[in-house]
């Protein structure tokens, strides 16, 4: 039997030029082999693999591009670990970025340890509301995406929090106007990619279609901003992740949905224009 470190060895081989990470394959390991964390795998390197069948079926994997979420079918955001699948956006790390700077934000017109009413539009795997009410526990959050499939995911990761979240299928607004919901704070990372052209082949084939393209004929942006107000009883803060490419778009659907609001572009990491906070008194 192989070493561990000669199967990571013949994998980055195999790999070379093809995107295939170290980090990707000691993720694989650590799971495979029962190993606590990445530096358990780095510690046992020059054990056998246990399980070299299955670890070179998920290398042939990666090396025809699935990511490696998929493969492990859980992604990690914030200290969380989220089940993932077919039917769910991996969680990223820019939504990580609009999590840190909704809690960040919301302080300033609240006190954030008040029982604000938060609903997260189109949650996927839950990833914002989880994140959410894990660090505030007080709040009253929701989650509602258009997908079932999405939304029973949603639901075994709610679950296995232990956190009380409640979900909603429907289309943007419609399931809080629906349930008569009245909220202090709106967070979406809505389908924002502008074209297939623009996401990377691992993320074209293997993420669903429905979480990725914007549509500017049918849009999450416009829908919330459209029917906001019937869901606002006080102040309201609305919180989106977007592509920098809409700004002007946006721009637009505030001078025409809104009035008395005040609006905030904040960039990413990467120095990229993608979160848009608007204040609405
Ligand atoms: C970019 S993904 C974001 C998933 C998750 N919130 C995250 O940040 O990882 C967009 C989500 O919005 C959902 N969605 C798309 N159109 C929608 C609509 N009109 N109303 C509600 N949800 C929608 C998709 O099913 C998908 O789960």
């Amino acid at each position: 039997m192989p070493t561990i470190g000669e199967e990571i060895s013949r994998a980055l081989l195999l790999g070379k030029g093809k995107g295939v990470l170290a980090v990707d394959l000691r993720l694989l390991i650590r799971s495979n082999e029962g190993f606590k964390d990445q530096m358990d795998v780095f510690l046992h390197r020059d054990e056998e693999m246990k399980n070299v069948a299955i670890f070179r079926s998920q290398v042939e994997r990666l090396l025809a591009g699935e990511p490696v979420e998929l493969i492990l079918g859980e992604a990690e955001f914030l200290g969380h670990r989220l089940k993932v699948t077919r039917d769910t956006l991996i969680p990223r790390g820019e939504t990580e970025e609009l999590v840190a700077l909704l809690s960040q934000i919301a302080p300033r017109y609240w006190d954030a340890r008040n029982f604000l009413v938060c609903c997260d539009i189109g949650t996927g795997t839950g990833a914002i509301a989880i994140a959410l009410k894990s660090q505030f526990p007080n709040w009253v959050v929701s989650g509602t995406d258009i997908s079932a499939p999405a939304l029973e995911v949603a639901k075994e990761n709610i679950g296995r929090e232990g956190l009380s979240i409640r979900l909603f299928q429907g289309d943007a607004l419609e399931p809080l106007i629906r349930e008569n919901m009245a909220a202090d704070i709106i967070v979406s990372n809505p389908p924002y990619v502008l074209s297939p052209g623009e996401a990377q082949p691992s993320v074209r084939d293997y993420e669903p279609s429905s979480a990725l393209y914007f549509d500017p004929e049918d849009n999450v942006y416009e829908k919330i901003m459209r029917d906001v107000c019937k869901v606002k009883k006080g102040p309201l803060l609305l919180a989106f992740e977007i592509d920098p490419g809409l700004k002007d778009y946006l721009d637009g659907l505030m001078s025409r949905y809104l009035s008395d609001y005040e609006s905030e572009y904040k960039e990413d990491l990467n120095g990229f224009l993608r979160f848009l906070f608007i204040y609405m008194r």
